[in-house]
């Protein structure tokens, strides 16, 4: 009796053994895994040659912090965006599922605009022109355990215009 009731306990443990076992096996997908940089640079590159120019931008540092509309425009700057009537700045436009997952992009200070060194008004907007520039998109599509990404356009503010309401 007791010899009976240790193998079923045993039977048991070997039963629930291989039973998780076989569903941890089952449920496991192959992995997949991002193409390199270099990769999906050449990846981009090949599709649109010329798609650095259309992205990046030199010599600027986007904010960290973002600014505020400030008070008075700046006119002892030599950048554009602090002398416009509708200044701007630049801050990274961020997204992992896409290559460049960086993208430095133009932001409004200002609701209104400047029509005079210290004065706004609200009656004009400061808004954003954009502009399509190609990035890769990642799908959820696997090839050869690589994620396949796809060539589509996103918008990106490049500078801030002054529209009338
Ligand atoms: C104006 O712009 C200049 C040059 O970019 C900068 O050094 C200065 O700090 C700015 N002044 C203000 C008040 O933001």
């Amino acid at each position: 009796m007791l010899i009976k009731s240790f193998c079923s306990q045993v039977e048991m443990i070997i039963w629930v053994a291989v039973t998780v076992t076989c569903h941890l096996c089952l449920g496991r997908h192959t992995p997949c895994r991002d193409p390199s940089e270099e990769d999906l640079e050449a990846q981009i590159g090949h599709r649109v040659p010329a798609y650095h120019l259309l992205i990046e931008k030199e010599n600027i540092t986007p904010d960290r912090e973002l600014k505020k509309c400030p008070n008075a425009l700046n006119q002892t700057s030599d950048l554009i965006q602090d002398t416009s009537i509708s200044p701007w700045s630049f801050r990274v436009n961020e997204d992992p599922e896409r290559y460049p997952r960086k993208i430095i992009e133009a932001y409004c200070l200002c609701k209104g605009c400047f029509t005079a060194p210290t004065e706004q008004d609200k009656s004009l907007i400061s808004e954003p022109f954009l502009m399509s520039v190609p990035v890769l998109q990642k799908t959820r599509r696997c090839v050869k355990g690589h994620y396949k990404y796809r060539l589509r356009y996103v918008k990106i503010a490049q500078f801030c215009n002054c529209h009338l309401l």
